[in-house]
């Protein structure tokens, strides 16, 4: 293992980490906030945060303090990286509801979570804006060295052999769990950049925790993109703290539609021939561009 590469220790630490993980004990009150990577996360984590505000009484943190990364280590510090505890280790401690963000794929979640049936919100993207946001992201971090240009990374993730593996497996997955389960919810980006109260009102309602008209708007104006990348609280590039030593922009664009910088009309052709083939009878589908209301 070559210890300066974050993103190849990560995935080892990940691995490292997964039996205990899978042992986890899970609160039924908990919250699960799930995505293939740059899907949303965050602002979806953000708007869960503030719903739950009056349950909260640490909200003073960044989002990034406050929320722990279920598979992530608690710090960056690369010498050490093969003994740095997880974020999950600080689970046990959380008063509930306890909000939870992860990237893992089903099988590797808790156990637990069959038995307590925590409510789940998982975030999908359309894959060519994912795609791209990955890129810039990944990009940005130590540990990608071969995935640097863009048709490198744009193979990988058609093949499913990038960092976090395939986005049609992570996304058709939670997909099928999702459609006939009162306790997951399913979001779209898209959906979520085109409608931001309806977004908001949705997951208040999913989490049954009732808004007053006041509170929804505040809500809202707190999410759009220019609020959170002027928050230190949301956007770590503002934040001083541990995070911050990863040299990326959280904060991007916020698009939908950017994947039209990046692909070209042959990348363009062959991915619209991979997506139908994959999303084939799932009744799944996204919007690639940006919604004109
Ligand atoms: P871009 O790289 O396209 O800008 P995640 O939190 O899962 O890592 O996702 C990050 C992506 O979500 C980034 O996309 C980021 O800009 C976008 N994002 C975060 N908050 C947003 C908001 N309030 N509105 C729109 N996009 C947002």
């Amino acid at each position: 293992m070559d210890p300066n590469k974050l993103g190849y220790a990560h995935e080892i630490i990940l691995k490292q980490y997964l039996p205990d993980i899978a042992n986890l004990e899970i609160r039924h009150d908990d919250v699960f906030v799930i995505s293939y990577p740059k899907s949303g996360t965050t602002w979806t984590l953000h708007i869960v945060c503030q719903i739950f505000k009056e349950d909260r009484n640490n909200t003073d943190k960044s989002i990034f303090e406050e929320i722990p990364y279920l598979e992530f280590p608690q710090g960056h510090d690369l010498a050490a990286i093969d003994t740095i505890p997880g974020q999950y280790e600080l689970l046990d401690i959380m008063s509930s509801p306890r909000v939870i963000k992860s990237h893992l794929k089903p099988h590797n979640l808790p156990r637990d979570m069959k038995v307590k049936a925590p409510k789940v919100i998982y975030v999908a993207r359309n894959p060519k804006d994912t795609a791209v946001s990955a890129y810039n992201f990944c990009k940005l971090l130590p540990g990608f060295p071969t995935l640097e240009e863009w048709p490198d990374f744009f193979e990988h993730f058609c093949k499913g052999t990038g960092p976090r593996g395939s986005w049609f497996e992570h996304v058709l997955t939670y997909w099928k769990q999702s459609r006939n389960d009162p306790n997951k919810l399913f979001l779209k980006f898209e959906d979520m950049k085109k409608d931001l109260k309806g977004a908001v009102s949705t997951i208040s309602e999913f989490l049954e925790r009732s808004l007053s008209e006041a509170s929804l708007d505040l809500i809202v104006n707190n999410s759009t993109f220019s609020a959170m990348r002027s928050n230190p609280k949301t956007n770590p590039d503002l934040n001083p703290g541990e995070l911050n030593k990863i040299p990326a922009q959280f904060f991007r664009k916020g698009k939908v539609g950017d994947w039209k910088n990046y692909f070209t009309v042959a990348q363009n052709e062959s991915f619209d021939v991979l997506y139908t083939e994959k999303l084939r009878g799932s009744d799944l589908t996204f919007e690639f561009e940006p919604s004109h209301l």
